[in-house]
């Protein structure tokens, strides 16, 4: 098995990248109906090695879900499992009852079907499970898929969407192995207070990935899909990476970053233009916060995010067809809310009082250890009623010492400030996550439109999925 110090050492990039077959759905009464199938397998990541996994429509992970803005989409979800789960539709404005959260359980041997339009604008939204208490264990043994809403600004000149080929989607998560091959989730306190690291980085299931590159221009779509790791992606060449879009769709305009932070849940899209013969990696850097060590992100070391440098996959590009290198100067005009307009602001603390001495050495479960507004999360419990319509602002505080992906379920919004100063560039599109940094406050501001479910609640919670398993997320609803 790899040691712990592999994620730096990792491999010389001898597996081609695998890429998830596209479900395009096949048409039915209510629009597009996608088949879904829930199951278990056997996946060869590390040579000779067999591991246990879950997968949608096959071993690990699940096929890449592409439909366009307007669609009708009908998701028939099967569970051929011999344990209860959920698929969570991560960045979908759709109805409370079609959501797919902890409420949505699909039992062995049951289909659960849900439809509902694509009311939203192109972009790369993603599934996974959301069984209440076991997220982060069936996500990493293999619960997850990506979701690609296009229209026709995702496709305009310029922009490759030709999917595998210029196109490239890039799911990253980590993962630890046992000696007998299977996933290593056996959390210790450690892991349930810093989130789950492994030290075999897999991008789509592949360890140690290469993809060779066709076009002049590629496309990456990126999501970090590892519960909790922190991934801070630069090119080793030292080029800028030009960022096109973010978890809600396409940015205004085109952004060129040297580095681009993505937690937990998060995505971005960025655009790469080669030359023959070329060869790159993306390459994970040190976090900001945690190699800057301001307050309290300093006391605790390199917990407080990534203080690693490592690879996640080599770009070769050999020859290269031609390609449309068109930058336009706007992409989309994304959809503002200003301040004014909200009729209210809500706050949210995130607080680990267990982060105390004491919790820390705790042996005790962690159920309920974490909290938002002090409060842990009860099924029974509404936290937060919504006006329809309304605009509003979330304040969230975060006061430990680690950064928490903020996520809210139903909605896109906009990130207004981040300790009052502006937002990142490649954080100023649509956005469902927000990282929150140790000692500061992130405000957004959405509209909760459309969608009105007195009953049935959204979730809003950290997306390390160890503190969303450890209670560390609420309900919300719209009436
Ligand atoms: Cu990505 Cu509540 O989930
Ligand atoms: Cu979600
Ligand atoms: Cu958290």
């Amino acid at each position: 098995m790899p040691s712990r110090s592999s994620l730096a050492a990792a491999g010389r990039f001898a597996n081609p990248l695998r890429i998830p077959p596209l479900l395009e759905g096949v048409p039915g009464t209510g629009g597009k109906v996608y088949d879904l199938n829930v199951t278990s397998g056997k996946s060869e990541f590390l040579s000779g090695v067999s591991t246990p996994t879950l997968g949608i429509n096959g071993a690990y992970l699940g096929p890449t879900i592409r439909c366009r803005t307007n669609d009708r989409v009908t998701m028939r979800v099967r569970n051929s499992l011999t344990e209860p789960t959920t698929l969570h539709w991560h960045g979908l404005h759709l109805p409370a009852a079609s959501d797919g959260g902890p409420h949505q359980v699909v039992q062995p041997g049951t289909v659960w079907e849900t439809s509902f339009a694509i009311k939203q604008a192109a972009s790369l939204c993603w599934y996974h499970s959301h069984l209440m208490e076991q997220t982060g264990e069936q996500v990493l043994r293999g619960l997850a898929g990506l979701f690609l809403i296009e229209d026709e600004q995702s496709q305009s000149p310029g922009l490759p969407s030709d999917y595998g080929v210029d196109d490239i989607p890039l799911v990253i998560q980590d993962r630890r192995f046992k000696a007998d091959g299977s996933f290593d989730y056996d959390l210790t306190m450690h892991d349930v207070m810093m989130g789950y690291k492994g030290n075999v980085v897999l991008v789509n299931g592949t360890a140690s990935p290469h993809v060779v590159l066709r076009r002049q221009r590629t496309r990456l779509r990126i999501l970090n899909g590892s519960n909790s790791r922190i991934y801070t992606l630069g090119r080793d060449d030292g080029a800028d990476l030009v960022v096109i879009g973010s978890d809600g769709g396409l940015l205004e305009q085109p952004e060129r970053l040297r580095r681009v932070r993505l937690g937990p849940g998060e995505r971005v899209e960025i655009l790469l233009d080669m030359q023959r013969d070329q060869s790159i990696r993306l390459m994970s850097y040190p976090d900001r916060v945690a190699a800057g060590g301001r307050g309290p992100g300093m006391m605790m070391g390199g917990m407080a995010g990534n203080i690693e440098t490592f690879p996640v996959i080599e770009l070769r590009a050999e020859k290269l067809e031609t390609s449309d290198l068109a930058l336009p100067e706007r992409l989309i005009q994304v959809p503002g809310w200003t301040a004014a307009q909200a009729a209210r602001t809500r706050i949210f603390l995130l607080d680990m009082p267990m982060m105390g001495m004491g919790g820390m050495m705790g042996g005790a479960g962690m159920g309920g250890a974490m909290g938002i507004n002090g409060r842990s999360m009860d099924m029974d419990r509404i936290d937060e009623r919504v006006s329809l319509g309304s605009i509003e602002i979330w304040r969230i505080r975060n006061t430990t010492p680690l950064a928490h992906p903020f996520h809210i379920h139903g909605v896109q919004f906009r990130t207004l400030d981040r300790d009052g100063r502006p937002p990142l560039p490649h954080e100023r599109g649509l956005k469902d996550t927000v990282m929150v940094d140790p000692d500061s406050t992130v405000r957004i501001i959405t509209e909760f439109s459309d969608f009105a479910d007195p009953k049935r609640p959204y979730m809003y919670h950290c997306h390390i999925l160890e503190h969303e398993d450890a209670g560390m997320m609420g309900q919300f609803v719209v009436e």
